[in-house]
């Protein structure tokens, strides 16, 4: 399976592209620096450099021709205030899954964010409008015709994974690591039966195959 992702050498879509080599697809990591290439290169990952904001969405349809799915996990991180998480978040994930259906690619992949996370909490206006640009996104993939599945995790944490989550449509508030987070984006991709669906995403006590064959009934 030919998988690009964007967001590639994020630091979950590096162990993504990592993981994927691992079993022997073919990962391809957008990123928008040469500097990385190297990083990607070792990971087994081919690199594909192409800037989110910069192309249209002809540029990025281009880059992903071939693509069997593409996974998106780019993402401003707070860097760059409300206007980069616009460019990048929000219109830049419209942009991808916009090529992505001009590309032909059927299956799509969102790493999307807890609507729950920091509730309650007092919170700057730049993290609300995180979380409106996220939605405002996967809202725009929801209705389109690709095979879409938006993976919603909770907060994420460079903790060790554990191989073991709690994935569902509606589940409590938790965190997770970003390796089980790349763990979770690969079984799904392996499970066309998870099309469709929205999924919350924590750390849990369910392994990872066994939480991705079970929302996929
Ligand atoms: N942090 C949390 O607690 C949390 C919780 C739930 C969901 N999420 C979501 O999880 C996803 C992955 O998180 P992460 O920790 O892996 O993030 P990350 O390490 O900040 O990775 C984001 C990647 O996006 C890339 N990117 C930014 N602008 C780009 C552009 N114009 N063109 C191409 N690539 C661009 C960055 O590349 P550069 O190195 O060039 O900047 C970076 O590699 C994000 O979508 C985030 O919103 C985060």
């Amino acid at each position: 399976m030919r998988v690009v992702i964007v967001g590639g050498h994020g630091k979950v879509g590096l162990r993504l592209g990592r993981l994927l080599a691992e079993r022997g697809d073919d990962a391809v990591g957008m990123v928008r620096t040469h500097d990385q290439v190297a990083d990607l290169k070792a990971a087994g990952v081919e690199p594909l450099l192409l800037d989110l904001v910069a192309g249209s969405v002809g540029e990025l349809a281009a880059g992903l021709e071939g693509a069997d799915a593409v996974v998106f996990s780019a993402g401003a991180g707070g860097r760059g205030g409300p206007q980069a998480t616009n460019a990048i978040d929000g219109e830049g994930a419209v942009k991808v899954v916009d090529a992505a259906e001009r590309a032909g690619v059927r299956r799509f992949l969102m790493v999307s964010v807890f609507m729950d996370a920091g509730r309650g909490r007092d919170l700057p206006e730049t993290f609300e409008n995180y979380v409106r640009v996220k939605r405002a996104s996967d809202v725009h993939l929801a209705a389109s015709a690709l095979a879409w599945t938006i993976l919603r995790p909770g907060t994420l944490t460079d903790e060790p994974g554990t191989g073991r989550i709690n994935l569902g449509p509606a589940i409590a508030y938790g965190a997770v690591s970003r390796d089980d987070v790349a763990a979770t984006l690969a079984a799904l991709l392996a499970a066309p039966g998870t099309s469709g669906r929205v999924l919350e995403l924590t750390e849990g006590e369910v392994p990872v195959a066994e939480a991705v064959a079970r929302v996929g009934r």
